[in-house]
């Protein structure tokens, strides 16, 4: 683990990695043990902490008050360093959480492309701020300062792209950061450690690894994190929140979980619908936070559009990650397809039906995707989020039905509409932007290009990130003014 400069090696306990990704061995199917990260303990958080602060504290010619081109030296360094690693992040992407090969590449590629895209963003501000403007015969400078120590983490489900979406724009701000890589997805982090040490002086960028009530709760309740950046589940979100001794001196930039619906009005073409609503609730089997978890359909083309839905779905075929053409790949969270069978059993004892032949069948850790229909509120698979490859279909006769969904929903992500009627859409947007943070016509729901404002409503986020809105969030607005002689 990487703490104030050093790469410690770590004699204590440690947690093995077992991957998802199942083989047949001699003896069945065998889960293979690939690495493990060490359980470190509230000492090595606290060492974390200290050399943290220590270099955010340290005053004039170091991290925080280095000049902007200079912080950006350093960042490009590291972007260099991290492309060398590239096949290695990759592979580990697909043997920890059954990521498939394109889609891990993708996650890699985009990471890179962010950094590179918050350095422009970077010089952008840089160059709006720095001036001195006269107002009232005082002259001022308006400059976006650090905040202080950030406690980055990132989900298992983008364990590389969105720890980095919070850690990035946070480090090339001027703050210090400690992160803890996600429990699934933590090995493919080592081997960018050197990158980081060869890169940024000590303590600007520390790790720490192993079970959060060890290590991540006794930093909140320190009370010396100045900025909590989790993406991951609403509940851990707000349960850190809570450990914050003065949560009024915590800024919180939070991606929690959604529940995205999608409205298929009566004259959608039906064919844009079903690829993008498969895509939208069936990419990397369905854990994404935007995917597409609900899908309104009205009941004059529900039975057309489910033919036509099931049909694609029966095409996708199980697969290893790195195989070519795969469409499902293994799950990596304990026992998720008993979760999903839960889910399924719920809706089909409330009377929905699986209406693809091979829906939610299971082996070891695949499970192929269902399509339930009709799917009812007193269903769980209705409000919980199942994070999975499991596609609820709600046939509605009125225009109320899915916008009172959105309004009564905990959520407030996104939502997609598809239809042909430039009217009808138009007459949705106004109410379905005050719900959600973006509305998609005739697409699937997603964060991407990452230029555009990212954040949610209600459970769904705190902050916004992108390219340039995560160097404000990670920021404040200073001010350094003197009235004329
Ligand atoms: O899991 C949540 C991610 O922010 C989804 O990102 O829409 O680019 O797949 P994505």
């Amino acid at each position: 683990f990487l703490v104030d400069g050093q790469i410690h090696h770590w004699d204590g306990p440690v947690q093995d990695v077992f991957s998802p990704v199942c083989l047949a061995g001699d003896s069945g199917v065998e889960k293979k043990r690939i690495g493990s990260y060490p359980l470190l303990t509230e000492k090595e958080a606290m060492e974390a902490l200290d050399a943290a602060g220590r270099a955010y504290d340290s005053g004039r010619g170091h991290w925080p008050t280095l000049a902007v081109e200079d912080r950006i030296r350093h960042m490009e360094k590291f972007a260099y360093r991290m492309k060398e690693k590239r096949g290695e992040v990759v592979r580990l992407i697909m043997w920890e959480i059954g990521k498939n090969l394109q889609d891990a590449c993708n996650e890699f590629d985009r990471t890179l492309d962010y950094i590179l895209g918050t350095i422009e963003a970077l010089k952008d501000l840089d160059r709006a701020g720095s001036r001195f403007d006269i107002t009232q015969g005082v002259a001022a400078q308006i400059r976006r300062a650090p905040l202080g120590v950030v406690l980055c983490m990132g989900p298992f489900n983008y364990p590389l792209n969105e720890t980095f979406t919070t850690l990035i724009p946070a480090l090339i701000m001027g703050n210090t950061v400690i992160f803890k890589p996600p429990k699934l997805g933590v090995l493919l982090h080592r081997p960018l450690l050197e990158a980081f040490q060869g890169a940024f002086p000590p303590g600007v960028v520390n790790t720490v690894y192993g079970r959060g009530a060890r290590v991540v709760t006794p930093l909140m309740e320190s009370g010396r994190i100045d900025v909590l950046a989790f993406i991951g589940t609403s509940r851990v979100g707000d349960s850190l929140k809570k450990q914050h001794p003065r949560p009024h001196r915590l800024r919180c930039v939070l991606g929690l979980e959604a529940k995205n619906p999608a409205i298929v009005l009566p004259d959608a073409k039906l064919d844009v619908a079903v690829r993008e609503c498969l895509l939208g609730a069936l990419s990397f089997n369905g854990q994404r936070c935007t995917a597409l978890k609900l899908l309104f359909v009205h009941e004059s083309i529900v039975e057309k559009f489910l033919d036509m839905l099931c049909r694609e779905v029966e095409k996708l075929e199980p697969g290893l990650p790195w195989q070519s053409g795969v469409g499902i790949t293994p799950l990596p969270e304990e026992n998720k397809t008993g979760y999903l069978q839960e889910l399924i059993n719920d809706a089909q004892q409330a009377g929905a039906v699986i209406r693809n032949e091979s829906g939610g069948l299971i082996n070891q850790t695949f499970i192929f995707p269902a399509v339930l229909y009709p799917v009812t509120p007193q269903m769980r698979v209705f409000k919980e989020e199942q994070f999975g490859p499991v596609i609820p279909v709600v046939p509605y006769k009125s225009i109320e039905e899915p916008l009172g969904y959105v309004t009564d929903s905990d959520y407030g992500q996104q939502i997609s509409i598809f239809g042909t009627d430039p009217d009808s859409i138009a007459e949705l947007i106004d109410p379905l932007v005050n719900q959600v943070c973006r509305v998609n016509i005739n697409s699937q729901c997603q964060r991407g290009p990452d230029t555009f404002p990212f954040t949610g409503r209600k459970n769904s986020a705190e902050g916004t990130l992108s390219m340039s809105d995560a160097l404000r969030v990670f920021s404040i607005r200073t001010l350094v003014a003197g009235k004329l002689n």
